[in-house]
């Protein structure tokens, strides 16, 4: 590797933080387990002073976890301190994170302390830290907001007290990145003992550039970045570690020789793990790991990924263990990615099929707003008899209700023609029956008739199976539709289009 960026993942500390998210100490083990597959190199377990939960839960993950850095969060207070020692102290790779406020406004209203002050408890607890253990991390909280020059005594005093990692937090999340950039190219250039640390950045996500600001911290030098899987954490969040995480890899051309020793191909396993133990959703649009992260609706952009992934794909799914690429079927959905799903589905449907089930496919999808392979199954097993098809539904009315009969207008098509025919009935059903055995000259009895919703919502689609005897003949015939009415029109012709086949149609006028 050659500039390695390590990623510290704060999920079980900041990111537990999240209003909402606390977790059991087992739940912790488990997150922490799956962050050491994914490759983290630093896990900051918790914050051992706030809790005696907090507390346990950081000795565990300091006792199972063999080859991270586990790491316990403490403010400037020897308390803070020898609670996190305590509980860190099991791990083959222990750590302290030490955090004092050095921005005007925290001094100034939260600790009521002087610069000095601030400096000389600073120096005091990275001592302190410093004797229990040898890897000391020290962060000056609200940073982004502390003048530069004290935030450059405070480094340099930091360092020469034991601090090996100086970490940048934007605490509020108010920098831009370019600011946030030239923060840490400051540091760089006037922090004369820069180079005996690493220097980390944490930034939150209020203005949604968390993200953003880390990454133009990596470019001007920092070599941590601190991040939470899915971006949880205290208000807006932290910045999220796979976005981190796959840009640099992505943009190997912008972020050059840098690289993480993140095993991508965990993080979509990690994220839904942390989704479902702190009970935080991840957005749909979410990048890296929302659910239409690798999903395409818009038929040029299936058509184009189909040809070629990298039209409109910048990573693939399989690289952060996302599985396959999804083709969302919907309006906009073309005709190559239809074809695809069908044959996927072990549908090989001949051209003239593949055009009429497109048409049909079309007409459902302005009806409905998903189409699952449910749907696609149903208009591909209607669609092989659309072969065979005599006579085709092209528009029907129905009048129905309690004190009035049934009646029915159907419209078939048949070859060129179009026959239209009025019926009633002792419902809709029997009605529009009735008028189709008009159309065909073809009585048919139901002899058994059943309906099922082959996908769940209330836009679901029906599915009508009938059994009609025709002389001593009993056929079967199924339909499918949102509307059940023309669901069953349809199972009714298509057994009439299975006689008509060994049979030539009557063709009658009967409006
Ligand atoms: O946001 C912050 O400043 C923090 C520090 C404790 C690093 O979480
Ligand atoms: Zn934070």
């Amino acid at each position: 590797m050659d500039e390695k960026i390590i990623i510290f993942d704060t999920t079980l500390r900041d990111g537990e933080q999240s209003p909402g998210a606390s977790l059991q100490k087992n739940e912790k083990l488990e997150i922490a387990y799956q962050l050491e597959r994914l490759g983290v190199d630093v896990i900051e377990a918790g914050f051992p002073i706030a809790s005696p939960d907090d507390f346990e839960g950081v000795k565990q993950i300091a006792k199972n976890i063999k080859t991270t850095i586990i790491c316990g969060l403490s403010r400037a207070l020897k308390k803070d301190t020898d609670a996190v020692y305590e509980s860190v102290k099991y791990a083959k790779k222990p750590r302290i994170h030490v955090f004092l406020a050095t921005s005007k406004i925290h001094m100034q209203y939260k600790l009521k302390k002087a610069e000095d002050e601030v400096l000389r408890q600073a120096v005091e607890s990275v001592k302190y830290a410093r004797n229990l253990i040898g890897d000391i991390e020290f962060s000056p909280e609200d940073a982004s907001r502390t003048e530069k020059e004290f935030l450059y005594r405070v480094i340099e005093a930091v360092i020469n007290a034991g601090a090996g990692t100086i970490n940048i937090p934007d605490t509020v999340g108010y920098a831009i990145p370019e600011e946030f950039g030239g923060i840490i190219n400051g540091i760089k250039n006037n922090v004369p003992n820069i180079n005996k640390a690493i220097i980390s950045v944490h930034c939150h996500n209020d203005l949604g550039l968390s993200v953003s600001n880390s990454l133009a911290a990596v470019k001007n030098g920092a070599r941590q970045v601190e991040c939470t899987v899915n971006g949880i954490g205290e208000r807006a969040g932290n910045a999220s570690l796979e976005e981190i995480v796959m840009a640099i890899k992505t943009r190997k051309d912008f972020f050059g020789s840098i690289e993480s020793a993140i095993n991508t191909k965990e993080i979509y396993k990690t994220s839904r793990m942390v989704s479902r133990l702190t009970g935080i959703n991840v957005q749909p649009n979410k990048a890296i790991v929302g659910m239409n992260a690798f999903a395409h609706e818009a038929g040029i952009h299936q058509d184009g990924v189909l040809k070629k992934a990298i039209t409109y794909e910048i990573m693939s799914p399989k690289d952060v263990g996302f599985g396959e690429t999804k083709f969302v079927l919907g309006k906009h959905s073309g005709r190559h990615a239809l074809s695809k799903r069908f044959e996927k589905l072990g549908y090989k449907l001949s051209e003239k099929d593949l055009d009429n089930a497109f048409k049909q496919f079309k007409i459902l999808a302005d009806k409905k707003k998903t189409i699952f392979d449910e749907d696609l199954k149903a208009i591909a097993e209607d669609e092989m008899v659309v072969v065979l098809e005599r006579y085709k539904l092209e528009y029907m009315h129905i009048t129905a209700g309690t004190q009035e009969i049934p009646h029915a207008e159907l419209k078939l098509k048949t070859g060129k023609k179009i026959v239209s025919v009025r019926a009633t009935g002792d419902g809709p059903v029997d009605a529009c029956y009735k008028a189709i055995d008009k159309i065909t000259g073809i009585t048919g009895k139901l002899v058994d008739y059943s309906i099922r919703s082959l996908t769940s919502g209330k836009d679901a689609l029906g599915e009508v199976s009938v059994k009609v005897m025709v002389k001593s003949q009993v056929l079967i015939g199924r339909g499918s539709s949102t509307d059940i009415i023309e669901a069953s029109v349809k199972a009714y012709l298509n057994v009439m289009n299975k006689i008509a086949h060994h049979h030539k149609p009557r063709i009658s006028q009967c409006t």
